[in-house]
């Protein structure tokens, strides 16, 4: 039996932020089934990107889920604006929050799939009381902050425990991973058990986009 494909995720990260509709419409051509977006709120991660309304102006464009990826302090605070401007899914950080399953609670009823994402330093045993209220759990592949950094490799392994601890628990959260995934990592993490491969710069870079997309989903043929 063939493996089933993986999600495709591309991130806006990489885009050209003074022409957003331009890189949705890339990503809807090329058949990436999500729309990876970066909060960054220049505290919990050196860097800045966007607000609600980015959000909100990119649901207007789509029709595909939007996938928001909160890098930020506080994310109880900002949440349900998030949702309010159009995620599907929210994703948020457990560094950052100690109330995590409360906010689990406050995602869902606000009407969005809830993510716990944890970063390279961060045990996934840290997520072990919430796995099984979470639509998906985010491994960064990298330290968050910036697109075009290269995979962290003990990041892989950290991706395989959760898949195991996934099976042994009979849970059906979905195992995301995010940062330094190109051509020659996106294979690796999928035999790990990621499920939805988040995809920036090589992504944006490339000159198939479609073809980036089977990559990242593991149907490329020829
Ligand atoms: C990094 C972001 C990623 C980023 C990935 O902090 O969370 O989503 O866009 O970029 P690449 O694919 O270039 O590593
Ligand atoms: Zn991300």
């Amino acid at each position: 039996m063939a493996p089933r494909a993986a999600y495709a995720a591309p991130s806006i990260l990489s885009a050209d932020f003074a022409d957003i509709a331009s890189a949705i419409g890339r990503i809807e051509t090329a058949g990436a089934d999500w729309v990876h977006l970066d909060v960054m709120d220049g505290h919990f991660v050196p860097n800045l990107t966007f607000g609600p309304k980015m959000v909100a102006d990119i649901r207007s464009r789509t029709a595909l889920p939007l996938d928001t990826h909160l890098m930020v302090s506080h994310p109880e605070s900002m949440a349900e604006e998030f949702i309010r401007a159009g995620s599907d899914y929210l994703t948020f950080h457990i560094e950052a929050c100690t109330h995590a399953h409360r906010l689990v609670e406050q995602i869902v009823a606000c009407g969005a799939k809830p993510g716990v994402s944890i970063v390279p330093s961060t045990p996934e045993t840290a997520i072990a009381e919430i796995v099984d209220i979470v639509f998906q759990v985010l491994v960064m592949t990298v330290n968050p902050g910036f697109g075009g950094q290269k995979l962290i490799p003990a990041c892989v392994e950290k991706v395989r425990r959760l898949d195991a601890l996934r099976s042994e628990r009979g849970l059906d959260f979905l195992i995301a991973v995010d940062g330094g995934i190109n051509e020659s990592t996106a294979a690796l993490v999928r035999e790990a058990g990621a499920d939805v491969l988040v995809s920036g710069s090589a992504f944006f870079a490339s000159d198939h986009p479609d073809r980036e997309i089977d990559m990242l989903k593991g149907t490329l043929r020829g």
